[in-house]
């Protein structure tokens, strides 16, 4: 049976209680709601070293406060069940109640961290539910170049606050080994350069994406599909199949890859991510359009619906993109190992898939 570790500060001791042992240690991050994608990770954490530690916390630093963070699933029991199927393979789960809570605060911590931010001194504006309640933690983690392209168009606070508390549980588990799932490439990659950017000694593995039967991704955002939507977002991963497949045969043009992915998503219903349309991006749009020679007369009343539309084929073109696999930079041709990532929402459930091409 694994330990289940609550405190921070037991959980370093453990750690490095095992590792003046000689042992080396595996830490597998997850949010919880546990599925084969996550059990995967943990095996291969089994297979390269020699105790693996499962964190499960939903960070509520990398959920801006219009996001799903209270309805994000969860059932612990169920992930303990889960764990325990693998003999063996998991010797502590730690499982934090609040990572942002710190016990010996300095006196007047009363500052509104929302103000704060909005104001600019988190350095972007971003607004995490961290900010929001006010927790008083004020330190954050970005990888700059990374953490803007793909998903961090339409979650301006998501990439902070992964860096962010993987840094945490890094410096808490004090790991040698970390495993991430390639499902969450733009992730893996931001994880990836960090360790590398700030000297942490941990190797970071990225673990194959794993699939359900009919092809779709394993997410813990699924149950959240109904039968039909599920159905519909099927076409994710089947025009990205197709698409790889058109790349093997000698179609190299990023543009039309995308042309036939994005239709097919279309086609079933989907919509391609376009999240955060917020009213200041589409006031700025405005403002811009009345400049711009190209746009059409619209009065002030039927702006929105232009700007929408703007902001929209904006964040498609954003959201649906051949990348190069370590710089994520957008290609226009496939020259070198690609990544043809995508984000969609079906009803309320925003998903994302990757598929990587790689032909010389
Ligand atoms: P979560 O979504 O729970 O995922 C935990 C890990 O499981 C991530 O590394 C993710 O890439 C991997 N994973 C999820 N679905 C997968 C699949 N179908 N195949 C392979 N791997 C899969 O990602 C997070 O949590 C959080 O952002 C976290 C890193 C824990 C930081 O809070």
């Amino acid at each position: 049976e694994p330990e289940i570790i609550t405190d921070k500060t037991q959980m370093r001791n453990w750690s490095r209680a095992m590792r003046s042992q000689g042992k080396t240690i595996g830490l597998v991050p997850t949010m919880g709601y546990l599925h084969e994608g996550h059990l995967s990770l943990v095996k291969q954490s089994h297979r390269h070293a020699n105790l693996t530690v499962v964190s499960i916390y939903v960070n509520p630093g990398q959920f801006s406060p219009s996001e799903d963070l209270s309805t994000y699933p969860s059932d612990f029991h169920g992930d303990l069940r889960k764990v325990m199927s693998l003999s063996k393979a998991v010797d502590v789960v730690f499982h934090p109640h609040n990572l942002y809570d710190y016990k010996n605060n300095f006196k007047n911590n009363d500052v509104n961290d929302s103000k704060r931010s909005e104001s600019g001194n988190a350095g972007s504006g971003v607004v995490s539910c961290v900010e929001e309640k006010g927790m008083g933690h004020e330190t954050w983690v970005r990888v700059e170049r990374l953490e803007k392209g793909l998903c961090g168009k339409s979650r301006p606070v998501f990439f902070r606050g992964v860096a962010t508390i993987v840094s945490k549980l890094f410096n808490i588990v004090e790991p040698d080994f970390a495993f991430f799932g390639k499902k969450d490439y733009q992730q893996f990659r931001v994880i990836q350069r960090m360790v590398r950017d700030l000297d942490f000694g941990i190797e970071v593995i990225g673990s194959e994406i794993v699939r359900d039967e009919d092809g779709l991704a394993l997410s813990s955002r699924n149950v959240h599909l109904s039968p039909e939507e599920r159905e519909k977002a099927l076409s994710i991963n089947r025009s990205l199949f197709r698409a790889r497949s058109s790349a093997e045969k000698g179609q190299i043009n990023c543009k039309e890859l995308r042309d036939l992915v994005i239709q097919a998503i279309n086609d079933a219903g989907g919509r391609i991510d376009y999240a955060e349309a917020r009213l200041e991006t589409l006031y700025t749009l405005y403002g811009r359009m009345k400049t711009e020679p190209m746009a059409p007369n619209v009065d002030q009343s039927s702006f929105l619906e232009y700007a929408y539309f703007k902001h929209l084929t904006y964040l498609l073109n954003s959201t649906s993109q051949i990348v190069d696999q370590e710089s994520l930079e957008a290609m226009e041709e496939i020259k070198s190992p690609v990544v043809f990532c995508i984000a969609a929402w079906f009803g309320k459930v925003r998903l994302i898939d990757n598929m990587e091409i790689n032909i010389m």
